[in-house]
């Protein structure tokens, strides 16, 4: 597949005369890059009101310095670029207030979030411009790292590529009682991680072709928290990374560049019952993991965080901090509640294939009055996920609304569902010509006309129709 070019040289080099800026930063480790500091994106831990937490964010147009002496055009919540991260505590109630400064409509969805379908922000709650939404619900769920961003529908790949996405911190007393960095910014540090296209000017480039809508709108230049290229200093300790794979379509193979282990904590939804350990991580968009980097025996060195396809990096670690407080990771981190295959009451298939520029779940594309599934609350299901084998391969995942699942199989098989998979997803890998096989609960929330989305959170396949809505209803079929 071709990728699009659409910076010539001449016009790199038209630009670099004109400005002195070069606008294809080549995020190579060798590179003059990694000089400016990596931003952390404020932590907002709302406030409470007669027992609500609060939380105002306006959704903005902004302009961001991606490059310097460049102002870039962007979509931001309250800032330049991305949102703040939110703090939420289990068995809080929050009420979360977008105000739409836009010229259009948009939605905020929280991803990974447990909540009524109709505090989901998804294509159904639409915000139009100077409106406030409000997400109201109990958070009624364990620790984990997810996000929000906007759902319109079909264009929530431009909205989310403009800049619109924050991360969501949910705390819980497992999670604040274990002896593992907590310290937002300084040992336990978000990494927003995309890639983007810039064109000649340094303005965010979004126009895919029919071929990119298909193969994913795969761009050129890495991204770190709105930052190309950043550094970071930490201190000679254990360092808690999370990662959220927030670019459209790019399945991210993460490495450090002097190979070193790292384990791994929580994926989606929850903690892993114990760390596992690795040296490469995929991360497909909309997934997370948190990772622990053990720096005790490194300080004076420096590593970068390695997409390996591209042998690009994110970041630039230097470790020259002295240490303020250690931590050691627990060899058991949580116990998870397994269902019993025996309480299986249904099974539903989903095909993700594809056609002529549409992308389907079993042969339909999205439609928004269309209902495609009821569920039963409180039924525990199987639910086979497959992606059709095509000539030109695809990839693609599989995203849940409002509910956490485990994977059972992978290809047929339990032993190709991976170690650092073993915990509460909502969001699941399926490589060309895969299958697999997850168990579904939907519990706490039921809803006669809201629905629940499903589907591939590739944003280009998700705009191009690879999506169904169900509804969670209180009757047994
Ligand atoms: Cu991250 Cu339906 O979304
Ligand atoms: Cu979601
Ligand atoms: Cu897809």
């Amino acid at each position: 597949m071709k990728r699009r070019t659409f910076i010539s040289l001449s016009a790199v080099a038209a630009a670099t005369i004109l400005i002195g800026q070069n606008f294809i930063p080549s995020n190579r480790i060798n590179a003059s890059d990694f000089k400016s500091r990596l931003p952390i994106p404020p932590l907002f831990e709302g406030e409470e009101i007669d027992g609500v937490v609060n939380y105002n964010l306006n959704i903005l147009e902004a302009k961001h310095s991606f490059f310097k002496d460049v102002q870039t055009d962007t979509y931001a919540i309250n800032g330049t670029y991305l949102g703040p991260t939110l703090k939420l505590k289990n068995g809080k109630k929050v009420s979360i207030n977008y105000t739409n400064r836009l010229k259009e409509s948009t939605t905020m969805h929280g991803h990974g979030m447990h909540l009524p379908a109709s505090m989901d922000g998804s294509p159904h709650q639409l915000i139009d411009p100077n409106d406030t939404w409000s997400a109201q619900y109990t958070v009624k769920q364990r620790a984990c790292t997810n996000w929000y961003h906007p759902h319109p529908e079909g264009r929530t790949a431009e909205h989310v590529y403009k800049g619109l996405a924050g991360l969501m911190i949910i705390e819980d007393d497992e999670s604040q009682n274990l002896d593992i960095p907590k310290n937002y910014g300084v040992d336990d540090i978000p990494l927003v991680l995309q890639d983007r296209f810039f064109d000649r000017d340094g303005q965010i480039y979004y126009s895919p072709s029919m071929m990119q809508a298909m193969s994913g709108y795969i761009s050129d230049t890495l991204v770190t928290n709105g930052a190309i290229s950043p550094y970071i200093d930490v201190e000679a300790k254990e360092i808690r990374l999370r990662l959220l794979n927030g670019s459209n379509s790019t399945v991210y193979h993460l490495k450090f560049s002097d190979g070193r282990d790292f384990k791994q904590i929580a994926v989606d939804n929850s903690f892993l019952q114990k760390p596992v350990t690795l040296d490469y991580l995929r991360l497909s968009p909309g997934e997370r993991a948190e990772i622990i980097i053990d720096l005790q025996d490194s300080l004076g060195k420096s590593f970068y965080l390695k997409e390996l396809k591209t042998d690009k990096a994110f970041a630039k670690f230097n470790v020259s901090k002295q240490v303020t407080k250690t931590t050691k990771i627990p060899e058991v981190l949580t116990k998870l509640e397994k269902y019993s295959l025996d309480s299986v009451t249904n099974r539903r298939k989903f095909v993700l294939s594809a056609g002529m520029g549409a992308l389907y779940i079993n042969g339909e594309s999205m439609k928004m009055d269309r209902i495609d599934e009821i569920v039963p609350i409180n039924q525990v299901e199987i639910w086979e996920v497959y992606n059709q084998r095509m000539m030109m391969g695809m990839q693609h995942n599989f995203h849940i609304h409002g509910t956490h699942f485990t994977i059972l199989e992978r290809n047929g098989k339990s032993s190709n569902v991976y170690d650092n998979e073993k915990g509460y997803k909502d969001t699941v890998y399926i490589g060309s010509g895969e299958n697999v096989k997850l168990l579904v609960k939907m519990t706490d929330y039921t809803d006669e006309k809201v629905p629940y989305m499903y589907h591939c959170h590739f944003l280009e396949h998700e705009d191009a129709g690879m999506m169904g809505q169900f509804i969670v209803r209180k009757d047994t079929i």
